[in-house]
C-alpha cells in the first residue's frame, strides 16, 4: 500500500514510534538507488565494483531531507502541530517545504543572508512556506528557530532540523537501503558529508542497532567530510582529538574551540554552501556514530569538492557540491592509502545536481551567473561555452 511505497517506511519495524499506518505522513520518499559507478571508479583508482553512489538525490524534493522529513512530519501531526520550522541552508527548507504544502501545514523556514541556492530557494517559495531571510548565517537561523519552537502546545509551532530525533529515525533508512540493495553485505566504507551531522549520527545509530539486534555481522567505517572552510568536525576530531569515549567526550575542549570561534569571529565559508556550517548541532551524536562505526573524518579544498562533483557530473548522475565531497573523500583516503582500491566504498550523493546549477555554469565556463543574459556575451556564433 500506500507506506510501502516509501523507501522509508518499507522498513518501518525499525522506526517504532508511529501507532498506526494511517499516522504516517509519506510523499513516495526514499525511492532511490544504490549506482555501481564502475565508469567514476576507474577515474579515482578504484577496482571495478568497488565504488558505489548512494544518489539520494532522486527524493521527492531532490535531497536526503525527505528520509527525515517523512517521519518528523509523522510525530509533528501525531502531537497536533499547526505550524513547523526550521533553519536552512536550502534542502531542509525544501523537504519541509514541499512536506508541509502536502500535508496542510504552515511551514516557516529561516534562511541566512544569500547563503542559499537558486534551486533551493525556488522550492520553499513555490511550496508556499513562509521564507525568512536572517542577517547572518545558518547558525544564527539555528539559534533564532530554537527560540521560537520550544513549546509546541502553547506556539503549535514543531521544530524539524536535525535536533528533531525523528528526524534522525527517518534518515536511518538510507543505510538499510544501501545493505538491501547488496543482499544485507555491509560495504567496507561509508562516505558521507558532514554539515550539521543528522546524517551520519543516523548512520551510526543505524548500525549500532542492527548490530545490537544481530542482524549484520560486520558494521563498515565511517568517513565524515568536512568542508575546509566549515571544518569544526575536524578540528575537534583530528587536530584536538575529542572521541566519543562513552559519552564522556571532552566538553571542555569542544567549549574552549567554540570561545576560541567567537573570539576569532571565525565564519563557515564553502562553495558548498549546503555543509556551510560552523556549530554542528550534532556534534555528540556524530562523535558517537564515529566510536559505533570506527570512523574518521577529513576535510576537503572547494577546488577538490568542485573537481570531484564534477566527475560525478560527468561519470554519474550528478549531484551537487556539498556531496561531491563524499567522492573527494574517497579521493583523499584513497591517496591516504586509509581505503585500498579493492575496497567497497558507498558515497552517499546527499543532494540533486540541479539544486545548484550556477555553480556547475561557473565551474565549465568561469562566468559567474547571475542570471541567463550574463551567457549571452560568451555566445558568439557557435562560441564553445565549456573552458574545460
Ligand atoms: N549534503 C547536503 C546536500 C545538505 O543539504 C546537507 C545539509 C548536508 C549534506 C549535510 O548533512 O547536516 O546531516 O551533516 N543541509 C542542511 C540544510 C543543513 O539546511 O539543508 P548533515
Amino acid at each position: 500500500g500506500r507506506v510501502d511505497f516509501s523507501g522509508v517506511w518499507r522498513f518501518r519495524e525499525m522506526l517504532p514510534f508511529f501507532r498506526t499506518d494511517d499516522d504516517i505522513v509519506t510523499i513516495g520518499e526514499g525511492r532511490t538507488m544504490l549506482q555501481q559507478a564502475d565508469l567514476l571508479a576507474r577515474q579515482l583508482g578504484m577496482k571495478p565494483g568497488t565504488t558505489l553512489l548512494q544518489y539520494e538525490g532522486l527524493n521527492p524534493s531532490g535531497s536526503f531531507k525527505d528520509n527525515g522529513m517523512t517521519a518528523a512530519f509523522t510525530h509533528a501531526k501525531m502531537v497536533g502541530a499547526k505550524k513547523v520550522a526550521c533553519a536552512s541552508t536550502g534542502n531542509t527548507s525544501a523537504s519541509l517545504a514541499m512536506f508541509a504544502s502536502l500535508s496542510e501545514i504552515q511551514g516557516v523556514v529561516f534562511i541566512g543572508s544569500g547563503k542559499i541556492a537558486f534551486g533551493k530557494l525556488s522550492q520553499a517559495l513555490d511550496y508556499g512556506a513562509l521564507t525568512l531571510q536572517i542577517t547572518g548565517d545558518f547558525d544564527d537561523c539555528l539559534r533564532r528557530v530554537r527560540q521560537i519552537a520550544v513549546d509546541v502546545p502553547k506556539l503549535g509551532i514543531y521544530l524539524m532540523n536535525s535536533v528533531n530525533p525523528f528526524r534522525l529515525e527517518g534518515q536511518k533508512s538510507i543505510m538499510y537501503r544501501v545493505l538491501e540493495a547488496r543482499g544485507w553485505e555491509p560495504p567496507d566504507w561509508v562516505i558521507v558529508p558532514g554539515g550539521n551531522m543528522g546524517n551520519c549520527s543516523a548512520f551510526g545509530k543505524a548500525f549500532a542497532e542492527m548490530r545490537e539486534l544481530g542482524l549484520i555481522k560486520k558494521v563498515p567505517r565511517l568517513a565524515v567530510i568536512n568542508a575546509a572552510g566549515a571544518n569544526t568536525l575536524h578540528r575537534l576530531y583530528n587536530e584536538q582529538g575529542v572521541r566519543w569515549n562513552g559519552g564522556k567526550y571532552d566538553t571542555q575542549k569542544v567549549g574552549a574551540h567554540y570561545t576560541w570561534m567567537n573570539e576569532q569571529n571565525w565564519q563557515a565559508h564553502t562553495v558548498a554552501s549546503a555543509i556551510e556550517i560552523g556549530r554542528p548541532v550534532n556534534l555528540p551524536k556524530a562523535l558517537r556514530a564515529l566510536d559505533v562505526m570506527d570512523g574518521v573524518v577529513r576535510e576537503v579544498s572547494d577546488e577538490e569538492i568542485l573537481e570531484a562533483r564534477a566527475l560525478v557530473g560527468r561519470y554519474g548522475f550528478g549531484c551537487e557540491p556539498a556531496s561531491g565531497a563524499s567522492v573527494a573523500g574517497l579521493q583523499k583516503l584513497l591517496a591516504e592509502q586509509v581505503i585500498s582500491p579493492s575496497d567497497t566504498v558507498v558515497c552517499i550523493l546527499t543532494g540533486h545536481e540541479l539544486k545548484d546549477p550556477n555553480v556547475t555554469v561557473k565551474y565549465h565556463t568561469g562566468i559567474d551567473m547571475k542570471s541567463v543574459q550574463d551567457l549571452a556575451p560568451k555566445v558568439e556564433p557557435h562560441g564553445k561555452l565549456s573552458n574545460r
